[in-house]
């Protein structure tokens, strides 16, 4: 027997270190730490306004950061263009999935393949986007703003991978989506993440599906991280429960709690 672990801890893909964030003299991102892992799915959590779609547009080079750095498979990546970004690995799926309405279904796929050269690879992972959305390949020639609110997450989801990402940024997917779409699209990002190892930051308001799909959690308030934990602790703790899940605790003292102030334990 030797001293050497049997199996070595996943790699570190992104690393953000204090990271703060502005607009203009609002303060929107406070000083945030987080790490994804190569293959993981991360989920970060937190109520309207909490900062994490600001923080999603800082990773992406949308926002620049005041402070703090940014690291991707192990490079400085901090308030680098987003074409760099995007190029370098990072897709961003924004909130609200701003397709083109204007362009067909396949030139708005063909958007998310714009930082490529690689024809043969893009033709690839333009049927694999295929395979997870064929309703996208039945519409292929369809004006993109005549598909439902789900058909359009799925096309944000699907142009996301023609850039051939190893991290995907996803910002509220479930958005005004029924529980049942909502299941099909969690399912297909599970499939995603499993086929080709990509890694998920996942920004979710069903914090339920979240972390029943994610490894591990961030939750965010004020643009503070105020909790972390693998998916399965963060379900066993009563502020969670309480305040993400819906689950209200037995007895008075809970209560109380649920009227008073958030407090994270
Ligand atoms: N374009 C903007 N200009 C000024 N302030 C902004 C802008 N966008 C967001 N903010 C502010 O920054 C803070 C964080 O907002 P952000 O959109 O990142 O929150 P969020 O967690 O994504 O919320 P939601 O769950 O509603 O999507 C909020 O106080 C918000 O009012
Ligand atoms: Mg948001």
């Amino acid at each position: 027997m030797t001293d050497m672990p049997t199996t070595l801890p996943a790699s570190t893909l992104l690393t953000l270190t204090n990271i703060e964030s502005a607009y203009g003299p609002v303060k929107a991102i406070r000083g945030v730490s987080l790490e994804v892992r190569k293959g993981q799915i991360v989920t970060l959590l937190g109520s309207n306004g909490a900062g994490k779609t600001t923080l999603l547009k800082t990773i992406s080079g949308i926002m620049e950061p005041v402070r703090g750095s940014i690291e991707f498979a192990q490079e400085d990546i901090t308030a680098r263009e987003s074409s760099d970004i995007v190029r370098k690995g990072i897709s961003h799926v924004p909130e609200g999935r701003e397709v083109f309405p204007l362009l067909t279904v396949y030139e708005n796929l063909m958007m998310g393949a714009y930082t490529r050269s690689d024809r043969d690879a893009v033709a690839r992972d333009l049927a694999q986007a295929y395979r997870y959305f064929p309703i996208l390949k039945e519409r292929e020639q369809q004006a993109a703003g005549l598909l439902s609110g789900g058909q359009q997450q799925m096309l944000a989801i699907a142009r996301a991978l023609l850039a051939d990402p190893q991290m995907i940024l996803m910002d509220e997917p479930s958005l005004g989506l029924s529980p049942k779409l909502t299941k099909e699209i969690f399912d297909i990002i599970r499939m995603i993440n499993r086929d080709s190892g990509r890694s998920i930051l996942l920004v979710e308001q069903n914090a339920r599906i979240a972390l029943q799909t994610a490894d591990f959690g961030y939750i965010m308030e004020n643009g503070r991280i105020v909790m972390q934990d693998t998916c399965e602790r963060l379900m066993e703790k009563d502020d969670i429960q309480e305040f993400y899940l819906g689950i209200k605790q037995e007895g008075v003292r809970a209560e109380r709690r649920w009227k008073k102030k958030k407090t994270w334990r």
